[in-house]
């Protein structure tokens, strides 16, 4: 091990064997967290080739078992995360309902950012543990599974993931590659859509970042021979007008009834589209959207999300009425204090604010209080008047003291207001779509 930290310290490449070495040692409590930290210093100072990526990848995704789902039309997202970013409630029902086989494992809550993990959370009865056997029979019988990652999916990457968060090594390019890839491969996927956010609340706030990330994750994709959809959008204001558990996952529900907010709808309705065409549902891109369109007009996903919730013993009732979902004792309406329109929003303080009232975890062991977030009545681009409402935040009593500080920083800070006659820039929901295909 002291070889191979020399060789990563003095920016030599790896072999193959050695990074197997390094991964089958920490995971299985071989070689120590000082050791196994300095190995991530070296990578996040000194990068990684592709072909190292790879590798580190293919340990990881072989340290747990992998899941055999069907040899073709199984395609999942991932998100790189964001404030409001809800899309996979609604993607993963309207590419099951065409016909696609998805395996959404996802995450929980990561710093400002929430996780899709806790949102369904704020379903009653909903089970997420599942193990591979029931995973593989639900996918088969229904065609979408909301899971969470087992013990047994990628444990290197579990431990590893740890153990970055405490040594300032998450933003690493070639680590977050392995880390999101070896998941998405155990899951056994044949194509992935990729969607890489960028802006204030992204993880990845630079373009040039995000698309560096995006170029890795593709090369990695296809160095296991898979079909994938690289998306890179934007993450300068919250997706949709919801942040915050319940509020968001009824904004899906409104999404999949064809009445949710343009940019979500956009949005969903492209992601879902790039999942169709990889499952091979439809012949192309435009005849996936066409067809993710009629899923949402005929309710056929809306069904689906509400069988999905049903096979993993959740109560769906919600979904014909919001009120049984956890909702908040108190909501207030904060207002404009001058007329203009909304030139900018501090995305991450956003979804920092949300922590304030419950809506996020300060650390590990808090529990979220899933009624608790914000509704935006303005974003970028919008006129405003004096007195108009910006934005209401739900919140229970035992929050009272975080609203005069919220809303104080919701209209000096948060949400800016400039003349209409200065220019705004309104930044674009998806900066670039591109996709790539395996030549086996
Ligand atoms: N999400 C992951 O799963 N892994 C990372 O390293 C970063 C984000």
């Amino acid at each position: 091990m002291y070889e191979i930290l020399q060789k990563k310290r003095d920016k030599k490449s790896l072999s193959k064997d050695e990074i197997e070495f390094i991964i089958r040692g920490y995971t299985a409590g071989i070689i120590p967290d000082y050791q196994m930290s300095s190995f991530l210093m070296a990578t996040y100072l000194s990068e990684m080739s592709p072909k190292e990526t790879s590798y580190l990848t293919e340990s990881m995704l072989y340290s747990g078992e992998t899941l055999s789902i069907a040899p073709k039309g199984v395609v999942d997202k991932h998100s790189t995360g964001g404030v409001g970013d809800k899309t996979s409630f609604i993607i993963a029902p309207i590419a099951a309902a065409a016909g696609v086989k998805v395996p959404m494992i996802s995450g929980r809550g990561l710093g400002h950012t929430g996780g899709t993990l806790d949102k369904l959370d704020a379903i009653s009865g909903i089970n997420t543990s599942i193990n591979s056997r029931s995973f593989i029979k639900q996918i088969h019988d229904i065609g979408c599974v909301f899971g969470g990652q087992t013990k047994k999916i990628a444990p290197a990457d579990k431990k590893i993931y740890a153990l970055r968060d405490v040594t300032a090594t998450v933003e690493s390019i070639p680590l977050i590659t392995a880390s999101i890839m070896s998941k998405k491969l155990a899951e056994g996927i044949n194509g992935l859509v990729l969607d890489i956010k960028t802006g204030n609340g992204a993880f990845m706030s630079k373009k040039s970042q995000a698309i560096a990330l995006g170029e890795s994750l593709k090369n990695t994709a296809l160095s296991f021979n898979k079909n994938g959809y690289i998306f890179l959008t934007d993450m300068s204001q919250p997706l949709g007008n919801a942040v915050g558990h319940s509020l968001e996952l009824i904004e899906c529900i409104e999404v999949l009834r064809g009445k949710g907010p343009k940019d979500l709808m956009n949005l969903s309705l492209e992601l879902s589209a790039a999942m169709i065409h990889l499952g091979g549902q439809a012949k192309t891109f435009n005849k996936a959207k066409e067809l993710a369109n009629e899923l949402i007009n005929s309710g056929a996903a809306l069904n689906k999300f509400n069988e999905t919730i049903q096979y993993q013993g959740g109560d769906s009732s919600f979904i014909k009425n919001y009120k049984l979902l956890p909702t908040s004792e108190k909501t207030v309406h904060i207002k404009a204090t001058k007329s203009g329109k909304v030139s900018s929003m501090n995305n991450k303080g956003i979804g920092l604010a949300c922590i304030e009232i419950g809506g996020g975890r300060k650390v590990k062991t808090d529990k979220i209080n899933f009624a608790a977030g914000f509704y935006f009545h303005k974003k970028i681009g919008d006129k405003v008047a004096k007195g108009d409402k910006l934005v209401s935040i739900h919140y229970d009593q035992k929050f009272k003291n975080a609203i005069p500080m919220l809303k104080h920083q919701f209209q000096e800070d948060l949400i800016e207001i400039t003349s209409t006659s200065k220019k705004t820039l309104l930044p674009k929901l998806i900066y670039k779509r591109s996709s790539f295909w395996s030549s086996k």
